[in-house]
């Protein structure tokens, strides 16, 4: 029978366009339902936007935008993207749903009843960025840990929600259910935190400063806190209290965040539904984060990258096997377009594209293009321990991916890939088509290969779904929509003898980086050119940028980094720069050379190199062109 399996998402914030990480936890969720329904589970996944609040009034301010058009708009961005991916969701929730809306207060006022809920005094820190008080020794030197900036004190009368009545029931609970926070760092974190005594959580906002809510069933004047919102909609979208999907999905459910939102996850969630007196959720999966170039993805450091441009620049399904592959789920990772494309170039189109190619282009020169049949004769003796590692492929890779270990799941299938490649090298089917007496071995060959790829096409569609249907159609099995069901897979020689294969083609084209970068240099290039002078700014803004000229004392390749050189200029004091100029100049033309560096530039890693400013350069189709003075000057110079 199939057993049900509930995935979802955090729900989005609207105050910022979907970006990489939004990306990778959405296709996460995405991987993890369709390896499920391989198992022929009976699935569903939930994504959507978290809408309410503070941050979301004050991004539409800055838009000039009513709320409920900001929201439209931003929402209405995710939920376009998400196809786009091949994100397979059954449903998208927004909190500015009604039917949301409704099930908030109808928890609110359950909780209340219960006698959970009280009305008291509070005169806290308040952080506006994170819409919530903390605690003295939350604070980072006396600031908010994730805005930087010291929080308010502000004096209110507020609703608070007991959480310290639940406190000891959790910790029992996690300690009960080894695996209800996973990887095992993240039950730890919070285990850690539970050591302390918990607070109470404000959990309402006086309309006289946010209206943007949900409104107190039993205080009109007060809206809820967004956490108190947000995470009702695992149960909202599926119809609690009494809609089937809820009766069905919500027993078996796991969540997949990032660390950023383990606590409310970990701690408020739970500890919300157990007041409610609902059953808690199964799993709650955390993965880490994905900094780019070695630096956190931040608007301001302009590293930001945008799912889209990779899946339009380097394909859909190659984006996605990167991000699964990559990320050790639980730690953080790196991304780097060198990197993706090091991924795609070695194990896309070196080891399964041209095995596939391969492959296929035997059987058409020696079967013309129709499936042999295995020789009984030989069958054994040309198996060469195929079916075996077949066999060890699918095990390690079940094991794996259900417990959220993409990367190995697919280092298994990648393992059996270059077993199939040394299986073409060993056997040589170009030597026993030379000889009418090795006919027998060579259509046992050529059908194990291709029974071979059966099986890793139908491995690798929750990663790459496009990819496992190309492959199927080639392989002569269009229109069966089980081909990659694990039952099918499991069972060697499921490739029909006789069946017509589609003539060969190269799934992945190999990517020359060099190329790539010429390119979209190019592309920066007229974009510069076109690009209107941008608004004006006083002589105060200008003054903040420190511009100093600085002699170039060394210069050297970043390994792995084509783009980069990492510069040790003299600016009154020594000072490591990485800049993106390596296409266009030699470590030796630089050295010596003045140049004009922002001294005052946040430092930033990049390809693993902490540089200490940026120097001023100009990009057009010729290249990049660093800017110099006309006589040399002492290095430190000030610009002004
Ligand atoms: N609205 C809340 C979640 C409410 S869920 C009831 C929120 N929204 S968010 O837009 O900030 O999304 C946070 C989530 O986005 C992370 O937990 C993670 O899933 C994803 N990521 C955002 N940046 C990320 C990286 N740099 N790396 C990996 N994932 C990250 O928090």
């Amino acid at each position: 029978m199939a057993s049900p399996f509930y995935i979802t998402t955090p729900i989005y914030y609207v105050n910022a366009r979907p970006h990489l990480g939004h990306a990778y936890t959405t296709i996460a969720a995405d991987v993890i339902r369709r390896f499920h329904t391989m198992s022929s589970d009976q699935t569903y996944f939930l994504t959507g936007t978290d809408e309410h609040g503070d941050k979301i009034v004050r991004a539409a301010k800055k838009e000039n935008r009513t709320p409920r058009e900001y929201v439209d708009q931003v929402s209405g961005l995710f939920r376009k993207l998400w196809p786009e991916l091949n994100i397979s969701n059954d449903y998208f929730i927004r909190t500015t749903d009604p039917a949301h809306m409704a099930v908030v207060e109808t928890i609110l006022q359950r909780i209340y009843d219960a006698g959970d809920i009280y009305f008291s005094e509070y005169e806290g820190l308040y952080c506006f960025g994170c819409e919530r008080f903390y605690t003295e020794r939350e604070l980072v030197d006396g600031c908010c840990p994730d805005h930087q900036s010291p929080p308010e004190t502000i004096k209110e009368s507020n609703y608070f929600f007991k959480m310290s009545r639940y406190q000891q029931w959790l910790i029992d609970h996690i300690k009960q259910h080894p695996d209800f926070i996973r990887p095992k760092r993240y039950r730890n974190e919070v285990l850690a935190f539970l050591r302390e005594p918990l607070d109470d959580l404000c959990i309402s906002r006086p309309k006289s400063r946010i209206k943007w809510g949900i409104t107190l069933p039993f205080a009109p004047e007060y809206v809820t806190y967004v956490w108190f919102d947000a995470l009702l909609n695992y149960v909202s979208a599926l119809g609690y209290p009494d809609g089937e999907l809820y009766k069905t999905y919500w027993p078996v459910a796991q969540h997949i965040v990032a660390k950023d939102i383990l606590k409310p996850h970990g701690i408020y969630w739970p500890i919300m539904l157990k007041a409610a007196g609902i059953p808690v959720y199964q799993h709650l999966n955390v993965h880490g984060y994905w900094n780019v170039d070695q630096s956190k993805m931040s608007k301001s450091i302009g590293n930001v990258v945008e799912p889209l441009e990779m899946k339009n620049v380097y394909g859909l399904d190659a984006f996605r096997f990167f991000l699964m592959r990559d990320m050790v789920f639980g730690l953080d990772s790196n991304f780097s377009e060198e990197a993706l494309v090091q991924r795609i170039n070695a194990d896309l189109a070196n080891d399964l594209g041209n095995l596939f190619s391969r492959v296929l282009t035997m059987a058409h020169k020696y079967f013309d293009g129709v499936v042999p049949e295995p020789n009984p004769d030989v069958e054994k003796e040309m198996d060469l321990g195929l079916e075996s590692n077949a066999r060890a492929a699918i095990d390690t890779y079940t094991a794996s991916m259900g417990e959220f270990a993409f990367h190995k799941g697919l280092a298994a299938v990648w393992e059996f890939i270059t077993h199939m490649n040394k299986y073409v090298d060993v056997t040589a089917p170009w030597v026993l088509a030379k000889n009418k007496a090795t006919r027998k071995q060579l259509e046992t060959v050529i059908y194990n290969l291709l029974e071979g790829l059966r099986i890793i096409s139908g491995l690798i569609y929750p990663v790459m779904p496009d990819t496992a249907a190309n492959m199927q159609k080639h392989l002569g099995l269009a229109g069966d929509d089980d081909f990659y069901k694990l039952a099918r897979l499991t069972s060697w020689r499921g490739l029909k003898p006789g069946v017509k294969l589609r003539k060969s083609i190269s799934l992945f084209p190999r990517i020359d980086l060099d190329k790539k970068q010429r390119q979209s240099m190019e592309k920066a290039g007229s974009q510069k050119m076109d690009k209107p002078i941008k608004s004006e700014i006083t002589i105060d803004d200008f003054s903040k940028i420190d511009l100093r000229v600085a002699t170039v004392v060394s210069a050297q390749a970043v390994p792995r980094a084509k783009k980069l050189l990492q510069l040790e200029v003299d600016l009154g004091e020594k000072r490591t720069i990485v800049s993106g100029i390596a296409g266009s100049y030699t470590p030796e033309e630089l050295v010596g050379k003045q140049v004009i560096v922002v001294a005052n530039l946040k430092p930033a890693k990049l390809m693993g190199v902490l540089s200490k400013g940026m120097l001023i350069a100009a990009t057009d189709d010729a290249g990049v062109t660093v800017a110099t003075l006309d006589k040399s000057v002492t290095p430190g110079t000030p610009l002004s």
